[in-house]
């Protein structure tokens, strides 16, 4: 095989719990992930020597800044393969969203690359590169929901959620970017965001796994908020719109600003296409995706 193409989806937090900074200066705790399936599309082409990258997305860097080029630099590194990639990013995921699009690109980059050149790794070697690269890839090396610890980067994979069966998500970014790093420094003047207490994640997870979203609509918790929606309020007024029109559960995604919401019909999802630009003006992206 000498090209291979991949979709690469993003995610939301269902839940982002922060337990305490840690020594090494990340952030302790426990989340809940959920796949979304919006694509970025990736190409990989066995070709020359190096690694050639380019990008849909001319403001996006394609040298070592970023994340897939890191990922197949490690990759071919590790397994010492001599022979170059040329490697496409079709984006389409919002970038610096909360969405995890730039993780996942890494992840589907070690998962394509491995496919690529006949499986020299196992999937253990593929979660130590993805752990060192950053937090949330390792998610992305797996397809189902799942509660993460550590610093993102510890995964337990859990069976689809009965409580979500048949519901949609609907997805808006508004258009301006929350820096990560930002949110995770700003919550230091939030000392009760900043060390909340663990069980949260495993709690939410029991409910929608019994199968009542509206049931567990309140255990629906991200930390960040508190940084980033103290910052910008607009956000808080999508959440109160979303819940008027009958949303079980709003949230914002990982370090945002990506918020999204979750419908039990996809009608009521696929309403708000309309109806959000109706009250807030066109956004700078939105989406109605099943789950
Ligand atoms: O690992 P990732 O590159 O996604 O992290 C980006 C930044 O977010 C880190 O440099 C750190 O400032 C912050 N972070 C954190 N604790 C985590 C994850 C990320 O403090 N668990």
């Amino acid at each position: 095989m000498t090209t291979l193409q991949k979709p690469s989806p993003c995610k939301v937090n269902l839940l982002l719990n922060i337990l305490g900074k840690r020594p090494d200066g990340f952030h302790e705790l426990e989340t809940v992930f959920h796949p979304v399936k919006f694509f970025d599309q990736l190409t990989f082409e066995r070709s020359g020597n190096g690694i050639q990258l380019t990008c849909s997305d001319a403001a996006l860097p394609v040298d070592a800044s970023n994340l897939v080029y890191r990922a197949a630099a490690k990759f071919l590194g590790t397994a010492g393969i001599r022979e170059g990639v040329r490697i496409h990013l079709e984006k389409h995921i919002p970038v610096a969203a909360g969405l995890g699009g730039g993780s996942g690109n890494a992840a589907i980059t070690l998962l394509g690359l491995n496919e690529l050149f006949g499986q020299p790794m196992p999937v253990a070697q593929l979660q130590v590169i993805a752990a060192s690269l950053g937090s949330d890839i390792n998610f992305f090396l797996q397809e189902k929901p799942a509660l993460a610890v550590g610093r993102g980067e510890q995964i337990e994979a859990v069976e689809h959620f009965s409580a979500l069966r048949g519901a949609s998500f609907f997805l808006i970014h508004p258009g301006f970017g929350i820096s990560t790093p930002w949110a995770y420094r700003e919550l230091a003047r939030f000392p009760t965001a900043q060390n909340g207490q663990p069980g949260r994640a495993r709690r939410l997870i029991e409910k929608l796994q019994a199968g009542d979203l509206v049931a567990a609509a309140p255990e629906f918790y991200n930390s960040l908020e508190a940084p980033a929606l103290e910052k910008y309020p607009v956000l808080a007024l999508y959440q109160e719109f979303f819940r008027a029109h009958g949303a079980a559960a709003t949230l914002m995604s990982g370090s945002g600003s990506t918020t999204f919401a979750l419908f039990q019909k996809p009608s009521e999802a696929e309403a708000m296409l309309e109806k959000f630009p109706g009250r807030f003006g066109p956004p700078g992206w939105m989406a109605a995706v099943p789950v």
